[in-house]
């Protein structure tokens, strides 16, 4: 499965000498340890989790589970028997064990260039033991969900790790979705509490989060779900700014010996505008305060829900993806370990938002469970410019970057210089996640960002994985241009064919794993058949990722993108039914079919066919309210490049829509193969001679 060799000819390797202090320096250790990994999983992860903090011990087999639908049940789990905290493990072992007390844990980095404040991890245990305190009093307990909206801040962290620490699963919803996607994650995980922020800015840009939030809250109430409270985090406003806001907090409990105030830039910027409801809003800063700063954990059985998080599903409903608590704590602390070969000197910078998984198991759960220090980032890649980036780096001499490649195609539009403006020297490995790397942004990356020095590691995992399942190791993997190469630990690919036959050697196919590790999840909240449904009803007795994948003669694996219904862009899936279905909720819209059309930045972008209602007629000003309607419904990452009036959609006899000749016509390729099922071609003709030529 592993090859024995690897090519010697044409893959980069980086020119640093990492294999002196790497964990793992060779691809023969790489592949001794992977057949460990698989062929005795309990002696590979029981030996690891030695590292780790447990209350009791777990009894029987490491991993047990049913990935074949027709035998029953799917299930994982993992430990059983064991109890044990993530947060207690984070921090509170690291401190006493391996005395990491004064490290810091994350270097804060505002969204304003000087705004900044670094915290270690005694801070950051005293902060999540007060912030755990404040869940407790407003009565969250153990299995409790606590819905998180907030900017890219230290307290962001804090709420997560609070939440672990008391036992409730935190569901966390990324600041850029809308009011109404935040409405339907807090009403699908029953949420009792929301965490907010009074708003942030992102470049120039001011996002006024708490009106978002109260508009959720609203709507959660009209449809019948009223939340209990809502905590919101002055973030923006300052002191002087407390009357506005309504919240009484006393000036003097402001400065809590454990609060360090935020550098504030002071710059002539309006503030959020903050409207208080008493029955149900709460100033953080004043709960805290009060607040004692112990607290005992909760210890959690393994299989103890650790988080929600949603994903966009093919049928337009997102899906509340499940992880739970000891696979997943091993599992990101391995994969961040080995994929960045993780040294206690390093200084690590994830860019992706903590609303993503990215963040979640990347920022947060993997380097804290490494002890390592981080730069968490606020702001924006080409803010206030495009250098932005690699100063960051140099300022904290970032050792291990990891983005995406639509950060890096984005940076690399404006050439080299804003990258060599900065040295970079203490740059060693760097990452990328999101989407396939296409090999030329790959090659910009290696050669001007990592200079040649640094190998990249191209990590293909999901949501629904919870860290990386295929990924090149540093120090140990011939690496080749837009390959995510060889299965980390404990994974077993395959490439299926479209009757479900396993393929050998070179091929292209259906991605899917054999069986689980640690950190895969174990259910969609709430709806445990569509998790069967979703992963395990396709092919049997494999995990389907939904990905398309090629594996060359060298045993090298290539994700080829999405084969369902899911379009990528900027890094993050959205369904093409989410997006169908907000075009059509407008009451101009008939119907809406909604394709992926390539982009050289965000890797695809949204192209909408919509056929209007009798009697309505297309312009610029419905186009705009189209625009506006999706950007509300889901959030900015969705709003259409392209909507094209169509009066008719292809559709087969039975009329299921041809999205496939939809794709064809929004790239302009007449190239259409197949269309033999159509049941009226004039509608095609139609719909090119009225394309879209350039985004609106
Ligand atoms: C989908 C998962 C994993 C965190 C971010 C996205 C695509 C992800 C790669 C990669 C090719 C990739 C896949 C996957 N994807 N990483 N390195 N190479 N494709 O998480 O939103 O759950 O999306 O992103 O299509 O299925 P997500």
């Amino acid at each position: 499965m592993i090859p024995d060799k690897v090519p010697k000819e044409d893959v980069f390797h980086g020119s640093l000498d990492l294999k002196k202090e790497a964990h793992i320096s060779s691809f023969e250790k790489y592949k001794d340890l992977y057949l460990k990994s698989i062929e005795s999983p309990d002696e590979f992860w029981g030996g690891i989790a030695k590292d780790f903090f447990w209350k009791t011990k777990h009894t029987g087999q490491f991993l047990d589970y049913n990935f074949d639908v027709t035998k029953g049940e799917v299930f994982v789990k993992c430990m059983e028997g064991a109890s044990t905290n993530i947060c207690y493990n984070l921090l509170d072992y690291n401190i006493r064990e391996r005395n990491l007390g004064n490290n810091v844990a994350f270097y804060w980095e505002g969204n304003e260039p000087g705004d900044d404040l670094s915290v270690t991890y005694r801070e950051l245990l005293h902060r999540v033991c007060q912030f755990a305190n404040v869940l407790k009093s407003q009565g969250v307990k153990k299995g409790d969900r606590v819905s998180i909206y907030m900017p890219m801040v230290v307290e962001l962290v804090v709420a997560m790790l609070a939440c672990t620490r008391i036992g409730a699963v935190h569901s966390i919803v990324f600041a850029g979705f809308s009011a109404e996607s935040l409405c339907e994650r807090i009403m699908d995980s029953k949420c009792s509490l929301l965490l907010t922020a009074d708003g942030f800015y992102r470049g120039d840009k001011l996002i006024q989060l708490k009106l978002l939030a109260d508009e959720a809250l609203q709507k959660c109430k009209d449809m019948g779900f009223p939340v209990k409270k809502c905590i919101m985090l002055k973030h923006l406003s300052k002191e002087a700014e407390d009357a506005a806001l309504g919240c009484q907090s006393p000036p003097a409990k402001r400065s809590c010996p454990d609060l360090q105030e935020k550098q504030w830039v002071k710059k002539s910027r309006p503030v959020p505008q903050v409207p208080w409801n008493p029955e149900v809003d709460l100033c953080w800063h004043t709960l805290l305060c009060d607040a004692s700063d112990e607290c005992e954990p909760e210890w959690c059985e393994s299989e103890h829900p650790l988080f929600i998080l949603y994903t966009s599903g093919s049928t337009g409903k997102p899906k509340g993806v499940l992880h739970t608590l000891s696979g997943y704590m091993l599992y990101t602390a391995t994969t961040f370990k080995m994929v960045f070969d993780y040294q206690p000197d390093d200084v690590y910078w994830c860019t992706a938002d903590i609303g993503w998984i990215t963040g979640h198991s990347y920022i947060t759960y993997g380097p804290l469970a490494n002890g390592a220090t981080s730069v968490l980032f606020e702001g924006l890649p080409t803010y206030p410019d495009v250098s932005r980036m690699w100063e960051i780096v140099d300022k904290y001499h970032v050792t291990k970057f990891y983005t995406a490649p639509t950060a890096i195609r984005l940076l690399m539009k404006y050439g080299s210089e804003p990258v060599q403006k900065y040295k970079r020297e203490s740059l060693k490995v760097l990452g990328t996640v999101g989407e396939p790397i296409n090999p030329e942004a790959w090659l910009w990356y290696y050669n001007v960002v990592g200079e040649k020095k640094c190998p990249i590691v191209d990590t293909f995992w999901q949501t629904e994985t919870g860290g990386h399942v295929l990924t090149p190791l540093p120090a140990a993997t011939p690496l080749k241009p837009g390959s995510a190469t060889f299965p980390f630990f404990g994974v077993v690919p395959a490439v299926l064919n479209e009757s479900g036959e396993e393929l050998e050697g070179p091929c292209e196919g259906y991605l899917v794993f054999k069986q689980p590790w640690p950190g895969v999840m174990r259910t969609v909240y709430g709806n445990h058949q569509r998790f069967e449904t979703t992963y395990f009803k396709k092919f049997p007795g494999y995990y389907v990722t939904g990905d398309g994948c090629r594996r060359d003669k060298d045993g090298y694996y290539w994700i080829t993108g999405r084969i369902d219904d899911m379009l990528n862009v900027s890094g993050h899936l959205l369904s093409t039914a989410e997006v169908e279905s907000a075009l059509v909720e407008h009451e101009a819209v008939a119907e809406a079919a909604v394709v992926g059309r390539p982009h050289p930045v965000k890797g695809e972008s949204l192209y909408c066919f919509v056929t209007l209602a009798e009697g309505v007629t297309y312009n610029h000003t419905l186009e705009a309210q189209l625009k506006k309607q999706v950007r509300e419904k889901i959030g900015a990452i969705a709003t259409p490049d392209y909507i094209q009036n169509a009066p008719g959609l292809p559709k087969t006899r039975s009329g299921k829509i041809m999205r496939r000749v939809l794709r064809k016509i929004a790239c302009n390729e007449r190239d259409l193969g197949d269309i033999s099922t159509l049941a009226d071609s004039s509608v095609v003709e139609q719909l090119f001679q009225n394309r879209c030529c350039s985004a609106v």
